[in-house]
């Protein structure tokens, strides 16, 4: 057993004015490696407040974070990018692509960052769009393709380090139901591949493609539930 995710016990407070909102009240969660996780919950139950805590985002108020054997909750901004940068793949419900740029260019990015030669960038970033199916869309820009395509763009992107994890904050929120059901089958390939994948929705069926359902309530996790692996 290799835990990726440890932590014990995290609280996340925002100040609000004179006011403190307490968002996250106390989470123990455990993760392990090539797990397969759907996040659950009402809106404001503090889903995407936790996933900013694992994708090192954000630092909790109070609590301990481990993320691969590294204590990572007292960490600087600086560190933090860079854990982020190593770590974590992040796809958005919004995409987040840089709109002038192509998809080539979107997905090689994180690797400018990670010191790579624009060679090695061009190449991985090659062989990831072609991972993703946009093999025929490379000097796309955004604009130029579709909400399916742009969230492959940014699937590729979160993919091009090779990080520890693939976090996707209801990365179908903003499709169809028939893209929805192709962006998840690209999630479940890439978990089969050996990645460990957390993702919210709020969708049961979109839930149904994880190994394990987790669901938040009002800052506390209400239920933590595994599938049975029938062999
Ligand atoms: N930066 C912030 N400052 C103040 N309140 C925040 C901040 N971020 C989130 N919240 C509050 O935390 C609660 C949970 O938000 P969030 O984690 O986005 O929920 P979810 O993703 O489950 O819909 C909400 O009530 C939201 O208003
Ligand atoms: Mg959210």
């Amino acid at each position: 057993m290799s835990l990726i995710i440890n932590i014990k016990n995290i609280t996340r407070n925002f100040p609000m004015g004179n006011e403190v909102v307490k968002v996250l009240k106390g989470i123990d969660l455990e993760i392990e490696r090539g797990e397969y996780v759907a996040l659950m919950g009402p809106s404001g139950s503090g889903k995407s407040t936790l996933m900013n805590l694992l994708g090192c985002l954000d630092t909790p108020t109070s609590g301990s974070y481990e993320l691969n054997g590294k204590d990572v909750s007292n960490m600087t901004d600086d560190d933090l990018a860079e854990i982020r940068n190593k770590e974590i793949g992040f796809v958005f419900q919004t995409f987040n692509l840089l709109p002038r740029t192509t998809a080539l260019e979107n997905v090689a990015l994180p690797m400018i960052y990670a010191g790579a030669s624009k060679k090695e960038r061009t190449e991985r970033a090659k062989e990831v769009l072609t991972q993703v199916g946009l093999a025929d869309r490379m000097d796309h820009k955004p604009n130029q393709l579709s909400g399916g395509q742009r969230q492959r763009v940014a699937v590729g992107r979160a993919l091009v380090n090779s990080p520890s994890i693939i976090l996707a904050d209801e990365p179908t929120g903003n499709l169809d139901s028939k893209t929805s059901v192709e962006i998840m089958s690209l999630f479940n390939k890439i978990h089969a591949a050996g990645n460990t994948v957390i993702l919210v929705t709020h969708e049961e069926d979109i839930a149904e493609n994880a190994h394990r359902i987790i669901r938040l309530r009002d800052g506390i996790i209400e239920s933590d539930t595994k599938k049975e692996i029938v062999v």
